[in-house]
């Protein structure tokens, strides 16, 4: 049986790829699920897990050193699925010291804490240990609004916002393991992901809940900037399969050539929503394109993202299955269904969070 570390697994993809995980493997895996339950992070995404024998949760910051190096030193750990980290563009732009701390410092520690307990006395690693660093394209830049540049492995790093520079100095902290100590591990590089459980600080999520709301949708400039949308679980099935499949040392983008403009996300939530919900229910009549509100854009907005999945298609055969349309409504009805999630997590800070960030809105 296979033990994994999984860091940051209480937040959007680390907690589907948990649930995915266990949906394929069953009781053939351990998670061991260690997150410092930020704003980001949330048991709740998870509770249909608790009395798991095969599950447990230990509450730990990845900066910690010794509670990283415990967690290590108390268990056989076969995997480490690398999520956590400050995850969003805005609030980097705000405060970026958090982000380099978790993002960069954090990585470190624990590749530090993989490689003290996996090495052997002569540098090599013990057989079948491997580690998967859970990135980002935004560490590539921006394209051209052209419809035919692609990021692909090979794409020089031009990182932009903090997060963006922070997520890019902990890829190439991993590639100097690889490249130094030939630790065995892996970088994935992902676009957009969207599905249940994702933070409403996010565009698709938090356009639903202002929708439903009747509140304004804040739609960053004119709206025309491109992101390349892939739903989690296809993410979390591309991260096994690397894992699993791909060769040791070797990045592998994950996208699905979807690539949409913000303001046509707005609009499809919108006429989603008014397709899917019965004239009964009262969030019916706050549904409406008119709450869209151009506001001030992001410093440094990147324009588009694209990814070429060509690598990881040819050779570990990863494909995504969920078609945006069939994807989006999916998504819309699990807010939908899941009312009081989302209460629980626009509660508090998310209240002080939002004030500040959308003044004018
Ligand atoms: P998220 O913000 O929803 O979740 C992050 C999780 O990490 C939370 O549970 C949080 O509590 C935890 N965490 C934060 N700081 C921590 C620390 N110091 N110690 C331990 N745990 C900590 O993020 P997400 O959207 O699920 O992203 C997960 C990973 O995937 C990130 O590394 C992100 O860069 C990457 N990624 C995200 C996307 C996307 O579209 N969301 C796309 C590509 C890659
Ligand atoms: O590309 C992968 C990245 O995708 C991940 O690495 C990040 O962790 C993840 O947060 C995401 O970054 P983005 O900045 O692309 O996602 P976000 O949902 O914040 O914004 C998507 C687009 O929508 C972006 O062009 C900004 C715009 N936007 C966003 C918000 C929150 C708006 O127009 N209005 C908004 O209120």
């Amino acid at each position: 049986m296979k033990t994994y570390l999984v860091t940051g697994g209480a937040g959007f993809i680390g907690s589907n790829y948990i649930h995915y995980m266990f949906r394929k493997y069953g009781s053939d895996i351990k998670i061991i699920n260690v997150d410092k339950l930020t704003y980001a992070g949330n048991l709740e995404n998870l509770k249909d897990l608790e009395g798991n024998p095969n599950y447990s949760f230990v509450r730990a910051d990845i900066c910690d050193k010794e509670a990283i190096t415990k967690i290590f030193n108390e268990n056989d750990i076969d995997r480490v699925v690398h999520f956590a980290a400050e995850s969003h563009v805005d609030r980097s732009i705000k405060n970026p010291e958090v982000f380099v701390n978790t993002n960069v410092l954090g990585t470190a520690v624990m590749l530090n804490a993989a490689k003290a307990a996996w090495e052997n006395e002569d540098g090599s690693f013990k057989e079948g240990k491997k580690f998967l660093h859970v990135s980002t394209d935004e560490v590539y830049g921006s394209l051209p609004d052209d419809g035919k540049s692609y990021f692909y492995e090979t794409t020089p790093y031009s990182p932009h916002s903090p997060y963006s520079a922070s997520k890019a100095s902990s890829d190439m902290l991993v590639k100097a393991y690889i490249d130094t100590y030939h630790f065995p591990a892996n970088i994935t590089n992902c676009s957009n992901n969207y599905g249940p459980y994702q933070f409403p600080e996010k565009l698709i999520p938090l356009m639903i809940n202002n929708a439903l709301h009747g509140k304004s949708l804040p739609v960053y400039g004119e709206g025309k900037n491109i992101r390349d949308w892939l739903y989690v679980d296809d993410h979390a099935k591309g991260i096994d399969m690397v894992q699993e499949k791909g060769r040791l040392g070797e990045t592998y983008n994950i996208g699905g050539h979807n690539e949409k403009r913000n303001i046509e996300i707005v609009n499809i939530i919108i006429e989603t929503l008014q397709e899917i919900l019965p004239d009964s229910d009262p969030r019916k009549k706050n549904v409406s394109k008119d709450l869209i509100t151009h506001v001030e854009d992001r410093k440094g907005h990147d324009l588009r993202y694209a990814i070429a999945p060509d690598k990881i298609k040819a050779e570990i055969g990863w494909e995504p299955e969920t078609m945006f349309k069939d994807g989006i409504k999916k998504t819309i009805k699990w807010y939908l269904e899941n009312e009081d999630w989302m209460k629980n997590v626009t509660s508090g800070d998310y209240q002080k969070y939002y004030e500040e960030m959308y003044k004018q809105a």
